[in-house]
């Protein structure tokens, strides 16, 4: 199988950053700081598309109280890069917030420019509060003088797809995390052959 095949439906060779299992127990751990943080006041979630898909629709799952979704769009990733190029920011499917309590989910706080600009754009439309809550954070990336109010998980600053995340738009249904290593991702540039079979050790 071509190498770029195989990873677009999710390689046995790439190691595991937090299974399936993990990546549960850290949104039961998020959906209670949430809780603890709103009670049951009535909560507006904004996701990020499109990779807080996944995050979204388990979080929302474990709340109560009063909830609402809408979902903007941001992306700063086109094709196979693996580093941030200009934002662009779609938010015209938004309603009203003026007085609301919002929560900005993503999937995760990188170079941490995404978040930033989105939680301006949605001060800027009268929330009462807004806050903000990634499943992950890159460690040593962060660019901003802002931090998301709820984090998941801390990870090594390694290219993740799974749960959500994409890698040049596929990769975003494996129920787990992964990291990409140089090789899967010059294959996946070139189109090349897939010659390594060596199992990836869990970390
Ligand atoms: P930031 O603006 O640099 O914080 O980038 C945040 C956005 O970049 C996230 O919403 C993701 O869509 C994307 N992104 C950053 N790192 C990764 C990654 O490792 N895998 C997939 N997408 C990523
Ligand atoms: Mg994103």
């Amino acid at each position: 199988m071509h190498r770029t095949d195989s990873l677009r439906q999710g390689s046995d060779t790439m190691e595991i950053l937090l299974s399936a299992d993990e990546l549960a127990s850290g949104i039961g751990r998020l959906s209670d700081q949430v809780k603890g943080d709103v009670g049951r006041r009535p909560l507006m979630v904004v996701g990020v598309l499109t990779g807080s898909i996944v995050l979204v629709a388990d979080l929302i799952r474990r709340l109560e109280g009063p909830v609402s979704v809408s979902m903007v769009w941001a992306s700063s990733y086109r094709g196979t890069a693996t580093s941030p190029g200009k934002l662009e920011m779609r938010l015209d499917l938004l309603p009203d917030l003026t007085g609301q309590d919002v929560l900005l989910v993503d999937d995760i706080f990188d170079t941490g420019h995404t978040l930033k600009a989105l939680l301006e754009e949605l001060r800027r439309r009268g929330a009462a509060s807004v806050r903000s809550l990634v499943l992950l954070r890159k460690t040593g990336r962060a660019e901003v003088d802002i931090q998301p109010d709820f984090v998941g998980f801390d990870i090594p600053d390694k290219f993740v797809v799974g749960y959500g995340l994409d890698f040049d738009g596929g990769l975003r249904h494996l129920p787990h995390l992964a990291a990409l290593d140089d090789d899967d991702i010059a294959a996946a540039r070139a189109g090349q052959t897939r010659c390594s079979e060596q199992p990836a050790s869990r970390s």
